[in-house]
């Protein structure tokens, strides 16, 4: 037989395992790979199979020129903390040209970065500082809408009928009285009708979140490609993927099954009362159509001809809240494949703090019952739209929940400053810029959806501004308590929410973690437990979710029985590494979280 067929024979993942140009990898070092698989009969994990992936929310990382705004050069000098970490990727939330309405999300310029942020220099710099370091690089995208300020958009208006055509426009309706209404009932999830009127053009457009956001019309072949390009000009650079923006938005009904008018949306029967709420109305229109998953699968399509190119297998990371079965298709359907990673929100949308330990299981099943059986889960407990870890479950949950995320079956995604157990800042009225909070137009109630807690100023030491910048004002303020909780603190005592992390990610390792089975139990309704196993490794995470004590038979698992050793405690447990427990009767503290190994 033929070296490269036997090295292929041997090596070959189940197909929708990863990527088809592994095969043609690994024919280059065939004898070194077959050496490694013959010791340890493992496929061979692709970079995004294992290596964490951390969220960079660039305007509160770190501002590096004092103007109280993160910015790219503050992450190239601080991407050290990723690697200290034990971190391989950071998705970066959008760093383009932007009136910065909804704070990047939306564009007025996807080739070019924002002023604040750097320039294109500083990215490139970026870039090379990443690949020194092996950190990938990975980019938001942002299809579903431009800004209102894009040269698109701005043509449009001017009556460029190309351009015209990028975006969704309808006819107002009128009443009896003559007075013009928008053409429908959709309302934008920022609240409020989805349809703002141009005099210039007489009609109005679609946006599906503030007003400075129209969307873009994916029923026009000119904008697939454009948006196409977009891809490929930052591939072309050296970023290793995308995490792609409001997903389940992309495409709207098409209107001429319905007589070239769009429907109104049926009421949802919830929020009666309130038709500026988005949650009043159900999205069939709006949402979810069938044509947004082949646009994944084209998108992905690019994707692989740029890792064909270079070798680089190039990441899709897909934002949608949505049901686990819609979620699976993003994955790919039949022989099209499509995002690596459709988010795994269940952490953030299924449980919170008052969950019970039986909830909690129920929520982390989700995605490993309905997932293809050949793919990779993916496990998210925060990001820049949700309240924090610290503040959502509680400050003594911090190193559990981050237990859950970087030790299940699959790939972690860490929004940045939950390594340090960081709490939702305090932004009053009068300080919040998030649309969603000031949307609300309502001073008592806006913090329950603004989004500006989760995004206050990464804490990086005890001094001015947290160390996120020399400025004398900060775009939020930084959270209270900075001056203890923070990376330098973290990094100087002996045990603290960074070192835990530190030694989860070190673990993830291991091959219990990377290619172990699961199982999981609620011992009752607070302690919830899990075990990975591979081979001779054996593993046992638990967490007690409530603030008491109990005593825990864990001989429950297979093969766990006797002396259990502590490999990493969270930091207000009084037990070390090392410590041994017994098996059948382990001694679970109050919010307690413990890896053990038998
Ligand atoms: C999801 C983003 O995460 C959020 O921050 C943004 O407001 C919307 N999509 C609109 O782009
Ligand atoms: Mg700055």
């Amino acid at each position: 037989m033929a070296e490269s067929d036997c090295t292929f024979s041997v090596f070959d993942p189940p197909a929708a395992f990863g990527d088809k140009r592994r095969g043609a990898k690994l024919l280059v070092f065939p004898l070194v790979l077959v050496v490694a698989v013959a010791a340890t009969a493992e496929r061979q994990l692709d970079w995004w199979e294992t290596t964490i992936f951390y969220q960079i929310y660039p305007r509160s990382f770190k501002d590096s020129d004092g103007d109280g705004i993160g910015d790219l050069n503050g992450i190239t000098e601080n991407l050290e903390h990723l690697k200290e970490l034990g971190i391989g990727a950071t998705w970066l939330s959008p760093i383009f040209k932007s009136p910065m309405y909804d704070f990047g999300y939306d564009i007025a310029d996807f080739y070019a970065i924002q002023d604040e942020y750097g320039t294109m220099e500083d990215f490139d710099r970026l870039i090379a500082k990443a690949n020194e370091l092996d950190i990938k690089i990975v980019l938001d995208f942002v299809p579903n809408h431009t800004s209102n300020e894009s040269v698109w958009f701005e043509e449009a208006l001017r009556g460029h009928e190309k351009y015209y055509d990028y975006f969704i426009w309808e006819d107002g309706t009128v009443d009896e009285n003559g007075v013009m209404h928008p053409p429908n009932n959709w309302v934008s999830v920022f609240r409020k009708s989805a349809w703002e009127y141009r005099e210039e053009v007489g009609k109005y457009y679609l946006h599906q979140f503030v007003i400075g956001q129209p969307d873009l019309n994916f029923r026009n072949p000119d904008v697939v490609e454009e948006m196409k390009n977009v891809i490929r000009f930052w591939l072309g650079k050296g970023v290793a993927g995308f995490r792609v923006d409001a997903i389940s938005h992309l495409f709207e009904v098409d209107k001429e099954l319905y007589g070239g008018r769009f429907p109104d949306e049926p009421l949802s029967g919830g929020l009666n009362g309130d038709p500026d709420n988005y949650d009043y109305l159900n999205h069939i229109y709006t949402k979810d159509q069938d044509e947004t998953f082949d646009m994944v699968y084209q998108w992905r399509d690019v994707f692989d001809e740029f890792a064909a190119e270079d070798g680089l297998t190039r990441v899709m990371m897909t934002e949608a809240y949505s049901s686990p079965q819609l979620t699976m298709r993003y994955f790919g359907e039949g022989d099209r494949e499509g995002a690596q990673m459709p988010f795994n929100f269940v952490l953030i949308s299924d449980v919170g703090g008052s969950s019970t330990a039986y909830e909690i299981k129920y929520a982390l099943d989700k995605f490993l019952t309905f997932k293809p059986v050949d793919k990779l889960a993916n496990w998210v407990a925060g990001n820049h739209d949700n309240n924090r870890v610290a503040s959502r479950f509680s400050p003594e949950l911090v190193d559990g929940i981050n237990m859950i995320v970087l030790l299940m079956p699959g790939i972690a995604v860490t929004y940045m400053g939950e390594e340090i157990g960081m709490v939702d800042g305090y932004v009053s009225w009068e300080d919040t810029v998030d649309p969603s909070g000031c949307n609300t137009d309502d001073p008592i109630n806006y913090w329950t959806v603004s989004r500006d807690p989760e995004r206050t100023p990464f804490q990086w030491n005890a001094d001015k501004n947290a160390g996120f910048s020399s400025g004398h004002k900060t775009w939020l303020p930084v959270a209270a308590g900075y001056e203890t909780l923070n990376v330098e603190v973290q990094k100087a005592v002996e045990r603290s929410h960074l070192k835990v992390y530190q030694q989860l990610a070190a673990l993830r390792n291991q091959s219990a973690f990377r290619h172990g089975r699961y199982e999981s139990v609620a011992f009752n309704s607070d302690v919830f437990a899990f075990r990975r196993w591979h081979k001779e490794a054996n593993y046992i995470v638990v967490v007690n979710f409530r603030n008491q004590p109990y005593t825990i038979d864990l001989s429950y698992f297979e093969n766990v029985e006797g002396h259990l050793e502590v490999v990493v405690s969270s930091i207000q447990s009084p037990k070390k590494a090392g410590d041994v427990l017994e098996a059948n009767r382990a001694e679970i503290l109050g919010s307690e979280a413990l890896v053990l190994k038998v």
